[in-house]
């Protein structure tokens, strides 16, 4: 059993570059520190984060992803034990997706994990928006 957070949101404002590369390098630095998978994705000023990990800390990280100011409307879609890791496979298990072709990639990865695991389905479904 693993614990799996997925959320959406918007960025507070038209975020700079170097703002965005300072947030996906503190990300993946703590989350690879913190043994979380799962991928962070922006696009267009939203964000679809999806955390999988040990229960306590993803609680704990999450209620500090909420009050972050870099982000408001920040919509839960799934907070929950899970069976799985689905992430756990995936590049070095958490990862930032910035190109379409990141995109393209995840898409062709959840596609191959969906039989085993139907939460995969699920990130798909939410991914849609983000593949046009
Ligand atoms: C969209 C978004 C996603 C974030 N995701 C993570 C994350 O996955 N892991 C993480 O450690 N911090 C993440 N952060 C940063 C946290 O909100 C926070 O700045 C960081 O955990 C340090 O918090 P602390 O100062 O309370 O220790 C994210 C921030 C934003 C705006």
């Amino acid at each position: 059993m693993t614990y799996t957070i997925c959320y959406v949101s918007s960025a507070s404002r038209e975020l700079e570059n170097n703002e965005l590369e300072n947030l996906f390098y503190e990300v993946q630095t703590n989350n690879d520190d913190a043994d979380i998978t799962g991928v962070l994705l922006y696009y267009y000023g939203n964000f679809l984060q999806v955390l999988e990990g040990e229960k306590d800390i993803l609680l704990d990280l999450f209620e500090s992803i909420k009050k972050d100011k870099r982000h408001k409307n920040i919509i839960t879609i799934f907070n929950k034990q899970n069976e799985h890791r689905i992430f756990e496979g995936y590049k070095s298990g958490f990862s930032i997706v910035k190109t379409k072709s990141d995109l393209k990639n995840l898409k062709e990865y959840l596609n191959k994990t969906k039989d085993t695991t139907p939460f995969s389905t699920s990130v798909l479904g939410l991914l849609e928006p983000f593949l046009i």
